[in-house]
């Protein structure tokens, strides 16, 4: 299996919390490589278009509330697998069904305020990665 990226975001919940670097080592324990790392507030109109996909559904406006409710960590992140991976280790978007000794189930408060995002494909992978990074700040 080929070196693959992946983004993840630590959110406003895990942030506020102070178990960002808790994650974060939990990455690395997993294999993953930082290949950028930044503490950042996003916009309102940054987390929309973030989640744009998400538009039509009901959680959206408070989704959106959700994100830019305190600061984030976007992470570049590099492993063979990573994007699958990752989405492993993240568990189950709904923590009452995510697997045992996920980050959701570890951390995550509710179906909303649920600490962590992954990138879930590789097409949405390269989009995320540019929507937070230049090129030339993966190292
Ligand atoms: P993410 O995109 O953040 O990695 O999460 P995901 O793929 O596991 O879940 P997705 O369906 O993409 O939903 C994006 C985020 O929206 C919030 N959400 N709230 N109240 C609700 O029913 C509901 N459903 C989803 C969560 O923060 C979810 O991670
Ligand atoms: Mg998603």
């Amino acid at each position: 299996m080929a070196l693959e990226r992946t983004l993840a975001m630590i959110k406003p919940d895990a942030v506020s919390r102070g178990d960002a670097g808790k994650i974060l080592a939990r990455y690395e324990q997993e294999g993953f490589a930082v290949l950028a790392c930044k503490k950042t507030l996003l916009s309102r109109a940054e987390a929309e278009a973030f989640y744009g996909v998400h538009r039509e559904r009901p959680f959206f406006n408070d989704l959106c509330d959700f994100m830019t409710s305190g600061p984030i960590y976007a992470v570049a992140m590099e492993r063979d697998n990573a994007i699958v991976h990752l989405r492993e280790v993240m568990g189950a978007t709904n923590p009452a069904e995510a697997a045992e000794g996920t980050i959701r189930a570890l951390y995550a408060e509710n179906i909303e305020r649920n600490s962590v995002h992954g990138s879930d494909a590789p097409e949405t992978a390269a989009e995320e990665l540019s929507f937070h990074f230049a090129g030339r700040d993966l190292l």
